[in-house]
């Protein structure tokens, strides 16, 4: 094990910060089995049900959100919880920890609130051997008129309880799983820290509507003409995770497993910084596969040397004493867009019209050079942003 990534989460001890979030690539044994020889540090199971509350998954079940250059930026799905029955599960996370001893199996549960199906869950994933349980209390799609799921990880009271009861029928740490479709998140946090929870894993999937199709007006992923509300994840959700683990680090001392649009190991040293110990993917590795681990492991050995650090750990949290609110930002800090590439303008007009529909009229073209009247440009980084060819920065 390299030291560097030695991580203790919980009392488990992870041979790297990655871990396999809930989701299909981790819906069999075999398909957990193939990534942990890969390299992952652990699984989190596709998330198990009591076997009454098993439903079918529509045919259609995903939908994609594609930037304007055509590349995937987020992903709905509309799927359900495993497929699979609990004896399945008990088998997979026995015959799991024996062929991987060392490896993190976490098993995700869910049952309607009943307090009898939550520890049977639960004790049955201990007996089989699993490390921890993932409560999924966020899931915005499966069940939520039975009370499943979002709906009762949006409420801090049912969250608390679920929480207590599974607590006091395992010793093996409980992580709670977070939804962001909430008004504040710290407080749901905040509930089942009180009640005992171990750790916190953040987020699920974010509530969403992929899109309509113009003609039929058929809602997507289209299932025979009709959709419901889905879950969107994928490096859409990034910003939307960062902001959820940032907070739950101000508010909780509880570890922080980081979820949300990873992909790569920028990603993950985002999420460390914003809090987390360890973190979970999911979409990248449906989009590209298990082997995503290789170059994110190596990107990550990388950075540690470079910055000379001997702890992955270290960097739990190291972005977190900069968040503050606006309203404590620096109002006086003097910034303008400066010309850094004047020789990349292909003279598009991009920033001209963002200044001065938007802004302030401080750009233009002077002898076909675009130019900046810096007694006019406030600072606002519009420009930049929109300039397709990296010619102004804020200096
Ligand atoms: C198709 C699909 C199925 C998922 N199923 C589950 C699940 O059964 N249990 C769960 O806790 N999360 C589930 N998730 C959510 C993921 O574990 C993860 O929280 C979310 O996708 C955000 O991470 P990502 O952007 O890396 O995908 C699912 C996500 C997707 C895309």
């Amino acid at each position: 094990m390299n030291n560097r990534f030695h991580t203790e989460f919980c009392g488990i001890t992870l041979e790297n910060p990655c871990l396999l979030a809930s989701a299909p690539p981790t819906q069999s044994r075999e398909g957990i089995a193939k990534a942990l020889q890969l390299g992952w540090a652990g699984a989190v199971t596709k998330t198990c049900a009591p076997d009454d509350l098993i439903t079918a998954d529509p045919a259609n079940r995903f939908a994609v959100y594609r930037s304007t250059e055509g590349k995937i930026a987020g992903l709905e799905n509309i799927e359900g919880l495993t497929r699979k029955t609990l004896a399945y599960w008990e088998a997979t996370v026995c015959q799991l920890k024996q062929e991987f001893p060392a490896k993190a199996i976490i098993a995700s549960i869910m049952a309607d609130p009943r307090r009898e199906a939550w520890q049977e869950l639960a004790r049955r994933m201990e007996a089989a051997g699993a490390d921890a349980l993932e409560l999924n209390l966020s899931c915005p799609h499966f069940r939520l008129a039975d009370n499943m799921g979002a709906a009762l990880g949006k409420n801090e009271d049912t969250s608390a309880a679920i929480t207590a009861w599974v607590k006091a029928a395992v010793k093996i740490p409980v992580i709670v799983k977070l939804t962001p479709n909430v008004s504040n998140i710290q407080t749901v946090a905040l509930a089942v820290e009180q009640a005992g929870a171990d750790a916190l894993a953040a987020i699920n999937t974010v509530q969403c509507l992929m899109g309509i199709d113009i003609e039929t007006f058929e809602p997507q992923p289209a299932v025979n003409g009709y959709s419901s509300f889905g879950g969107y994840s994928g490096s859409a959700i990034k910003p939307i995770g960062l902001r959820c683990v940032a907070q739950l680090a101000q508010s909780t001392k509880l570890p922080i497993h980081g979820i949300g649009g990873i992909g790569s190991w920028q990603d993950i040293i985002e999420y460390f910084a914003v809090g987390a110990s360890a973190v979970q993917i999911c979409t990248a590795v449906m989009f590209n596969g298990y082997g995503i681990i290789k170059p994110i492991i190596s990107g990550l050995e990388t950075y540690l040397e470079r910055k000379g650090l001997s702890k992955i750990g270290a960097l739990t949290g190291a972005a977190i004493p900069r968040i503050t609110s606006r309203e404590q930002l620096d109002m006086h800090w003097n910034r303008h867009s400066t010309i850094i590439a004047p020789e990349k303008c292909i003279h598009c007009g991009k920033c001209i019209r963002a200044c001065t529909e938007c802004g302030q009229s401080a750009i233009r073209f002077v002898n076909k050079i675009v130019t900046i009247d810096s007694n006019r440009c406030d600072g606002c980084s519009l420009c930049s942003h929109v300039c397709p060819q990296g010619v102004l920065a804020l200096r």
